[in-house]
């Protein structure tokens, strides 16, 4: 079982949409995945309830809770391979609730000065959740990169995140048709036929396994 927590300070940044392709990619390696949307804005139900996929193997469900998230998440783990909170982009009692929980928290980040100085307030949030959950660890991840970002700015932003001890995932999202398009028709990236994109996600799968 592994419990995976999104979150920004900001909204946008990407969270419902990596949420869903990752809880789809899971399904479909055979794995009971559960998505717990602790949103109010409701983005990953939205998409849940119009996407129809079978899986063969495993299986994605959805369920949209408000408030105190620890018990929900509790009781996830123990009925599901694979948790993952969809958190709103902003310090509420879901995601720090959910951060007393969670085994991993991902930091999602876009590619600008103005998102990276959000780090050091959300790096404080789960420095002091450790002291009640100590077995949470925090990555980050850089979001809905613009095809105008440089691969040497890029690089320089992973490396800020890795000094400041924030294990940033080695791969970026990168800001592609086929992220938008996924969430607007209710499909995954991997019914879609963006490499990128699938590569992109399947990056996020071996990060969160070779932990
Ligand atoms: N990597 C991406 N490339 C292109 N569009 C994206 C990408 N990630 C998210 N989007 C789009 O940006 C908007 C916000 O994404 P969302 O996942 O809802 O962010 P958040 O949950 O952090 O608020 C949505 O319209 C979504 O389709
Ligand atoms: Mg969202």
């Amino acid at each position: 079982m592994r419990s995976v927590l999104f979150m920004s300070r900001k909204g946008g940044t990407g969270k419902s949409t990596l949420t869903c392709s990752v809880a789809d990619t899971y399904a479909k390696k055979g794995f009971d995945a559960f998505i717990l949307d602790g949103d109010p804005m409701g983005s990953s139900i939205n998409w849940f309830m119009k996407q129809k996929r079978v899986y063969p193997n495993g299986s994605l469900t959805c369920e949209k809770i408000q408030g105190d998230l620890r018990g929900p998440i509790e009781e996830a783990k123990k009925k599901y391979d694979i948790v993952l909170i969809d958190t709103p982009g902003s310090d509420c009692i879901e995601l720090r609730s959910s951060l007393l929980s969670v085994e991993t928290a991902i930091l999602t980040l876009k590619s600008s000065d103005v998102d990276m100085d959000t780090k050091g307030y959300m790096q404080d949030l789960v420095l002091r959740a450790k002291e009640k959950n100590p077995k949470l660890k925090i990555k980050t991840l850089v979001t809905m990169v613009d095809h105008y970002i440089s691969e040497d700015h890029l690089k320089h932003y992973i490396h800020l995140l890795s000094e400041a001890g924030l294990s940033p995932f080695p791969t970026a999202i990168q800001n592609l048709e086929a992220f938008h398009e996924a969430m607007a028709v209710g499909i995954s990236v991997q019914d879609l036929r963006s490499y990128k994109a699938k590569k992109q996600i399947n990056s996020v799968l071996e990060g969160l396994e070779s932990e």
